[in-house]
């Protein structure tokens, strides 16, 4: 079976869904590997590196019409000569990429009819044994990460205190709303600039978490005992709770230099939790990063992919940030795709075993179908991970 690498389409994209050490353990699955020209270059991994590691290569239309499976970080898009990347898949072909099909519902119906098999790597399911194919959480991880250095490059001070002779700086205060995978990330990065950390979730759960990276709760007097769905996200809150959630931030918000926000409910938009009205009291020079613009902003004045201001504040709302660490984004990504390869291909075949809920979760079409109800994320028989394991 052949492996096909494409070179990403989308603009800005500069992932690679394989990095060259992950091709020689799929050829020594026994399976062969083929990459687009400079398909790594924009991630810093040149032609010849896959080649030693021994892959083919071809052009962008050789790749996607003569590979068996295809494996992208997104989803297929118009190609650069116009022609649809869908429609180069060669018939009955098996597709893995973060997919994401409510935003290209025409994308999907391409797949469709050509009876490709897509699976959607954001819909793997979040137990302990699909945890090295979890690419929702690597690319969160880095986003966590970059929300901090640019908060730190917008705000007009240090983040970590200082001894200096010309004075005491007295550290950075930065609060984090949401802590999953991206808001502790962004936790532990703060914590290492040197900043005093906050952070806010629903999920009372997270509270050992977010103290044991060296930050502290923010207990709200708020009743969201039922916060937490089976899967360990986070379900939504009513509007009484939500606004109650808002007025007891006010005063954290207005203390902050710097407020990180990355709260997000599956399936929905982003829940609204700093408003103009909390930005405005916030000092003049303060930051703040969402990370959730794209969803729809937890703070009511970002806007997805720009920095605005507003009251002498800074409010930025940074798009596809692992897009901005091609090297190591790319090394994650090609990790967990390729273990879930790996996992489905069973003596040189690929099978989609029914009963095997990492194989079913992540289906969006096959054998000509939209399989439009996703089944559920989590199985009910397995716990989920990163709670108590
Ligand atoms: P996410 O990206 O869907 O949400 C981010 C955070 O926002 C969550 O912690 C959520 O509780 C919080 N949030 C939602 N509404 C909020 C509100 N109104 N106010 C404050 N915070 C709010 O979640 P993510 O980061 O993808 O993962 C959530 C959980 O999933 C993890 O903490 C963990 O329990 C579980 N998980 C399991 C994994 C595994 O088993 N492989 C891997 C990663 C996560």
């Amino acid at each position: 079976m052949i492996v096909g690498v494409p070179k990403e389409s989308i603009e800005g994209e500069r992932r690679i869904a394989v990095v060259p050490s992950t091709v020689a353990k799929l050829i020594t699955a026994g399976l062969e590997v083929l990459v687009e020209r400079g398909a790594g270059a924009p991630a810093s991994y040149p032609d010849h590196l896959y080649e030693e590691a021994g892959a083919g290569m071809s052009d962008g239309p050789g790749v996607l019409s003569s590979s068996d499976i295809v494996l992208k970080v997104r989803a297929p898009a118009p190609w650069r000569d116009g022609r649809h990347e869908a429609d180069l898949l060669k018939e009955g072909a098996t597709l893995i990429c973060l997919l994401f099909p409510h935003e290209c519902p025409d994308t999907i119906r391409r797949l469709r009819d050509r009876r490709i098999t897509s699976l959607a790597m954001e819909r793997m399911p979040r137990v302990t044994r699909a945890q090295s194919m979890d690419a929702m959480s690597s690319m969160s991880s880095i986003a966590g990460y970059k929300s901090v250095l640019i908060a730190a490059d917008l705000l007009p001070k240090f983040f970590p205190m200082l001894m200096t002779a010309a004075g005491t700086i007295t550290p950075a205060k930065v609060l984090v709303l949401g802590a999953g995978v991206a808001g502790l990330q962004a936790i532990a990065s703060a914590r290492r600039l040197g900043a005093v950390v906050e952070a806010f979730d629903v999920r009372p759960v997270v509270k050992e978490q977010v103290e044991s990276l060296g930050a502290k709760f923010v207990d709200l007097d708020v009743d969201t005992e039922d916060a937490e769905d089976e899967g360990g996200y986070a379900r939504d809150q009513s509007d009484d709770t939500q606004s109650a959630i808002r007025e007891l931030l006010k005063q954290r918000v207005a203390k902050a230099d710097a407020v990180i926000t990355t709260a997000l409910i599956p399936g929905k938009k982003a829940p609204v939790l700093v408003t103009a009205d909390m930005v405005e009291g916030m000092r003049l020079g303060s930051v703040v990063v969402d990370l959730s613009a794209e969803q729809g902003g937890n703070c009511e004045l970002s806007v997805a992919g720009r920095t605005v201001h507003h009251h002498g504040v800074s409010i930025a709302g940074p798009c596809n940030l692992p897009a901005t660490m091609p090297v190591h984004a790319s090394d994650m990504y090609s990790r967990n795709v390729s273990t879930y390869l790996l996992h489905l291909v069973e003596d040189g075949e690929l099978k989609i075993e029914p009963d095997d809920p990492l194989a079913t979760a992540p289906l969006v079409t096959r054998d000509g179908e939209i399989l439009d109800e996703a089944p559920d994320p989590v199985v009910a028989t397995e716990k989920p991970a990163g709670n108590d394991d």
